[in-house]
C-alpha cells in the first residue's frame, strides 16, 4: 500500500510524488531535515525537532518554506492520513528549484518540503533493547559542521552499510584523534569505570540529538553523574555500559563495540532505565 505523502503544497500519494530534478537537494544535497518520533499517536518533544530545523535552515540561510503553525497542521494531517499512532514524521527543506549552479539561486527559489511519515512497530525496538546491540568503529569522514542536519549524509550512509555488513546496528565514528564523536545516526554514550554517564559536548562535530537533550534532563532530575566531553575508545571499552540515542532509536544499550563485549555483555541498568524514563519525560504534542 502506497502512503500518503505532502509534496510542496499537496497531499498525493507517494508512489506518485515527484521533485525536480533540478531540486537542489537532488543535485548538492542542499537541504535539511528531521525526523520526530511518533508515540502512541503523539509527536514527542515536537518543539524541540522544529526549533532545530529552524536552525539547521537558518545556518544554511533558507528560508522556512511554510510557517511554524501550518507546517504542524500538515505533521498532523499526515499522521492522520497514513494513520500512524507509533513510527515517525520525516521533514525535509530543501533551498529549492533552479538551473544547476553552486551559487544559491537569485533570487532566492521557494525552498521545497516534503512530509512523509512511517510506521514501526514500538515491540521490535523493544525487543532490540532488551538484548542489546553490536556497534563498530570506523573514521568519522564527515564535514566540519555535523551540527547542522544536513541531508548530506553520503558518509552516514557508508558507516551503517559498513556496520550492517559486520553484523552490528550502528557504527560509532572516530574523529581524527581516536576520540569517538556519535554514531552513525545517533548520539553515543558510557558509563565509565566510576559509574559516571559520559557523552561527547556540544560542538560543531556532533549533531544536538534531541532525544539527547531530554536524557541530560532526565539524568538531571534523578541526580546522577554526568560529564560532557570527549571519549576514546578504549575508554569506550573498559566502561561498565554503552549505549546510543535517537529519536526512532530511543535509549538502545550497547554490548558489544568491535566485537568486544562492554561490561558483563548485556543491557546495563543505566541504560535499560533511562530508555524506561525517557517517553514519560519527553514532551508530548498531539
Ligand atoms: N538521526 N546524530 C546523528 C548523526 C543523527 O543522524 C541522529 C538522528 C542523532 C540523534 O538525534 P535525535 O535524538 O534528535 O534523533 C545523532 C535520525 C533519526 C535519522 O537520520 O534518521
Amino acid at each position: 500500500m502506497s502512503g500518503i505523502a505532502y509534496a510542496n503544497g499537496a497531499y498525493v500519494r507517494s508512489r506518485d510524488a515527484v521533485v525536480s530534478i533540478e531540486d537542489r537537494g537532488y543535485q548538492f544535497a542542499d537541504g535539511v531535515y528531521e525526523v520526530c518520533e511518533v508515540f502512541h499517536g503523539e509527536l514527542i518533544d515536537e518543539r524541540r525537532h522544529l526549533e532545530r530545523l529552524e536552525r539547521s535552515l537558518a545556518e544554511l540561510r533558507i528560508a522556512p518554506p511554510v510557517k511554524l503553525a501550518a507546517l504542524k497542521v500538515i505533521l498532523r494531517e499526515i499522521l492522520a492520513r497514513n494513520r500512524v499512532a507509533d513510527g515517525y514524521v520525516y521533514i525535509q527543506v530543501t533551498r529549492g528549484v533552479a538551473p544547476r549552479d553552486h551559487v544559491f539561486p537569485d533570487p532566492p527559489a521557494r525552498p521545497s518540503l516534503i512530509v512523509t511519515a512511517r510506521r514501526i512497530n514500538p515491540e521490535k525496538g523493544e525487543a532490540a533493547a532488551r538484548k542489546g546491540v553490536a556497534v563498530i568503529t570506523t573514521p568519522d569522514i564527515r564535514w566540519k559542521r555535523v551540527d547542522i542536519k544536513s541531508i548530506s549524509l553520503l558518509p552516514n550512509v557508508l558507516a551503517r552499510q559498513e556496520a550492517k555488513e559486520k553484523g552490528a546496528y550502528e557504527a560509532w565514528l572516530l574523529d581524527s584523534d581516536g576520540m569517538v564523536s556519535e554514531g552513525a545516526a545517533s548520539n553515543a554514550w558510557i558509563v565509565d569505570a566510576g559509574g559516571t554517564i559520559v557523552t561527547r559536548q556540544l560542538d560543531h562535530s556532533i549533531l544536538r540529538g534531541i532525544t539527547r537533550t531530554t536524557l541530560l534532563e532526565i539524568i538531571a532530575a534523578l541526580g546522577l553523574r554526568l560529564e560532557e566531553r570527549k571519549f576514546s575508545v578504549e575508554e569506550a571499552l573498559v566502561a561498565r555500559e554503552a549505549f546510543v540515542t535517537g529519536a526512532t532509536t530511543l535509549v538502545m544499550p550497547v554490548i558489544a563495540i568491535d566485537g568486544h563485549a562492554i561490561g558483563d555483555g548485556a543491557p546495563g541498568p543505566v541504560a535499560s532505565k533511562l530508555r524506561a524514563l525517557l517517553h514519560r519525560m519527553a514532551a508530548h504534542s498531539t
